[in-house]
């Protein structure tokens, strides 16, 4: 901002300071309303929350029920029916063998006390020397420094990186660029675990910590799944050395690909798994780092406490949320939705766009889809960034009143352009036929502006 340039009219300091953000005033289902009246299709559940969409009358009577009981109690004088319930669903319907949940606020925090308890774990059962943590490339696992260190989109590291934790990062799954014109997709998943394979071995297997990865990459590649059998050979590597495979699934988990965790599509148990978004759906900040049982075991045989705490862990209005969320989505049976209504996404998304002459790829599993948008199908030669596409998209599909997530950076962390899709699970075929009919023509606006 220049000396000649207005002082915004905003104390709030935005994401983006020179941004004009329209004012949310409401919301009902899919939609969202601005205070002067025009309404949004949420399509992206902002970036992958709203998974009931907006002020669903269940969610917000149980909320009110808690706040008529108790808004608060510190976690150090009580816990709460609130914050035992939950975790006893959560437990319920979790991988087996992950039987103890941890509260948290957010995705970040999740992915922080993943990476601190998978420490405490090794120095619990006397294996101090454990200090490496493996991640990937073209992830994104949050903001704080532990979970930007493990993250892999460079642009927003860099100048942080000073102040980050040393780790270690291999490819992620990306089939699009990264499987060779003549590699099959098993050996492509098979050169990816050789890669994380060698890794381990140039730290020492009895070194490592913990891999850390995305069961199904989210905002930094534009929802990109696993190939068949890498995560099952990843835990199997894992096994043989000890070292804890962390899933985050703060995108992709709490029902977004299908099921309610992604893992479980690719057959694998993680020994800890980050889970927020989805799980109290917007309707309160919530994240949950979901344990096994060995782990638990470590810390009660030990030192008795989890050396990591908020003042507002397990915070009960959150978790009251967050079970009226889970609850509804079993209640409604809305994972066969999000399954029916994926399918439907994803059909609609080829119809509109698989001849599209700047659209590469589309891809993604369940309610999380993606469009890869590139200059040239063939090459797959991505626009220049300067030309920052993926903002352009957000501008023509705001304008045309709807939600998507794009960003840039997808194929090395600085050129390319992918759009996320993650609408509620509670959309209609209908519905998904209007967001696929305007996000094509703000598609076209974006390409030819
Ligand atoms: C996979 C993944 N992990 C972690 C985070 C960080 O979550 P939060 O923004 O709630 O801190 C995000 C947020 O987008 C995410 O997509």
């Amino acid at each position: 901002m220049t000396a000649d340039q207005p002082e915004p009219d905003t104390h709030v300091l935005h994401r983006s300071i020179a941004h004009r953000y329209p004012v949310a005033v409401s919301g009902e289902g899919i939609l969202i309303r601005d205070e002067t009246g025009k309404a949004y299709i949420d399509a992206s559940g902002g970036a992958a929350v709203s998974c009931l969409g907006h002020s669903h009358p269940d969610v917000l009577a149980a909320m009110r029920a808690q706040l008529d009981r108790l808004e608060y109690a510190h976690t150090s004088f009580f816990t709460t029916r609130a914050a035992e319930d939950l975790a006893d669903d959560l437990v319920a319907h979790a991988p087996d063998g992950l039987d103890h949940v941890f509260y948290v606020s957010g995705g970040s925090e999740a992915i922080e006390a993943a990476l601190k308890l998978a420490r405490q774990y090794f120095v619990e059962r006397g294996e101090p020397h454990r200090r490496h943590v493996i991640a990937r490339r073209q992830s994104y696992h949050g903001v704080t420094l532990g979970a930007l260190a493990v993250g892999g989109r460079e642009w927003q590291r860099r100048q942080f990186a000073p102040l980050l934790i040393e780790t270690h990062h291999v490819s992620p799954v990306y089939e699009y660029r990264g499987r060779g014109p003549h590699e099959t997709v098993e050996a492509y998943g098979e050169r990816l675990v050789r890669e994380l394979e060698a890794k381990i071995a140039e730290l020492g297997g009895q070194n490592v910590i913990a891999f850390v990865a995305e069961t199904v990459v989210g905002a930094t590649l534009g929802a990109v799944p696993p190939v068949p059998g890498y995560f099952a050979a990843v835990r199997a590597i894992c096994d043989r050395h000890g070292i804890l495979l962390i899933l985050d699934e703060v995108m992709c988990g709490m029902g977004r690909t299908g099921t309610l965790h992604a893992c479980e599509q690719e057959g694998v148990c993680p020994d800890l798994m980050a889970i927020a978004k989805g799980l109290g759906g917007g309707y309160m900040p919530i994240g949950a780092l979901v344990l096994r049982k060995e782990i638990f075991r470590a810390l009660a045989d030990g030192s008795g406490a989890f050396q990591h705490s908020h003042t507002y862990t397990g915070h009960p209005l959150a978790c009251a949320a967050a079970l009226a969320v889970q609850r509804v989505i079993r209640r409604d049976d809305l994972l066969a939705n999000v399954r029916q209504q994926g399918a439907h996404l994803a059909r609609r998304l080829r119809e509109r766009f698989g001849n599209h002459p700047f659209v590469g790829d589309i891809r993604g599993r369940g309610l999380l889809q993606g469009l890869e948008l590139v200059a040239d199908r063939g090459s797959k030669e991505p626009f220049d960034p300067a030309r920052k596409l993926h903002a352009r998209v957000k501008h023509e599909a705001m304008m045309r009143g709807l939600m998507v997530y794009p960003m840039g950076g997808t194929v090395e962390g600085v050129r390319g352009d992918h759009i996320l899709l993650a609408p509620p699970f509670i959309i209609s075929s209908r519905e998904i036929d209007m967001v696929v009919d305007r996000l094509g023509d703000a598609v076209d606006a974006a390409v030819n502006y």
